[in-house]
């Protein structure tokens, strides 16, 4: 039973600070992290067909967003992988076509391969009306990556754990985000392996920041304990941060693991201002977005 077909929009998410507590046996780390989800889409169209099994397709009339560079069409994509799960888990075959129209920067920080995995969990859901409960879904989630179960969850959250312990905040919503993302490879990995965990500057506190006022006095106080690494492999990102501050961000960061560099603006960045940095940084994707307001991964069809 269930659908022929549905479509789900996959939002991309920054890191308002993220500070790394300590490393743990399994290798990874205990980080504390605000995420926000922002109206940055991919989007994932799920046809079920009669055989065949499972094939992943990227269609994207837009290059000059995410472009499909770097967009892995096998078994290793995380949508794929979450697949694999659903079906290991719940016995089903899934005989399906998914088209990604991808336009979250690939392995930029900001989520997109996480957002997608998460689609994909609530695309299988509601496409083959699985019995699975909230819970078991957020534990598929936590397996596929430590980002993926933010994006089952509220538009704004606390994380902790690896990212994956997950507290709902109501945050002031009134800004813009204006992102940087230098076409370079950058390993989360690496970029965590590379951290010094002497040094640790916190991170800000946002769960009470309703009103503009505690939201900017928060903002002012968050840092991303993995910026300076970040750094350190790829010097542009500095530069990037000047600029953004130069036209008027309120803070500036990187955000998750890289290496997407952004600003928060409280009042929307000007076109002229966006232009001058798309024109300083031609080999850079430059892109402004919003926090959203809906819940994150959204079924529209
Ligand atoms: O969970 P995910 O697969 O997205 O993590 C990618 C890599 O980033 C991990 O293999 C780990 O090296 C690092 N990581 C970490 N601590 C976290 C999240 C990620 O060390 N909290």
């Amino acid at each position: 039973m269930g659908r022929v077909c549905c479509e789900v929009m996959a939002p991309a998410k920054i890191n308002l600070g993220l500070q790394v507590i300590g490393r743990r046996p399994d290798g990874y780390h205990d980080i504390l992290t605000t995420f926000v989800a922002i109206n940055l889409y991919d989007h994932l169209i799920f046809t079920r067909r009669i055989a065949g099994g499972v094939s992943l397709e990227a269609v994207n009339p837009d290059r000059d967003r995410g472009g499909t560079q770097g967009f892995p069409i096998g078994e290793d994509n995380l949508i794929m992988r979450a697949v694999r799960l659903v079906e290991r888990e719940t016995e089903l075959h899934a005989d399906l076509l998914i088209s990604v129209r991808k336009q979250i920067p690939i392995a930029a920080g900001l989520g997109g391969g996480s957002s997608d995995a998460a689609a994909t969990l609530l695309g299988l859901k509601h496409l083959y009306d699985l019995p699975v409960s909230e819970r078991k879904l957020a534990d598929w989630a936590g397996r596929l990556g430590s980002d993926v179960p933010f994006f089952l969850n509220s538009w704004a959250a606390e994380g902790r754990g690896r990212g994956e312990k997950l507290r709902p905040i109501r945050l002031f919503r009134d800004w813009w985000v204006l992102m940087v993302t230098p076409r370079i490879f950058l390993s989360a990995k690496d970029v965590y392996e590379g951290l010094d965990l002497t040094y640790g500057a916190g991170a800000a506190d946002f769960s009470g920041c309703r009103d503009r006022g505690s939201f900017l006095a928060a903002l002012r106080r968050a840092h991303n304990d993995l910026e300076s690494v970040v750094i350190r492999r790829i010097p542009e990102v500095q530069q990037w941060r000047d600029r953004l501050r130069k036209i008027g961000a309120e803070n500036v960061f990187v955000s998750g693991s890289g290496p997407t560099a952004f600003g928060v603006f409280l009042n929307r960045p000007t076109e002229g201002a966006v232009q001058l940095l798309r024109k300083a940084g031609m080999l850079s994707q430059v892109i402004m977005a919003r926090p959203v307001d809906t819940p994150t991964a959204l079924v529209v069809l």
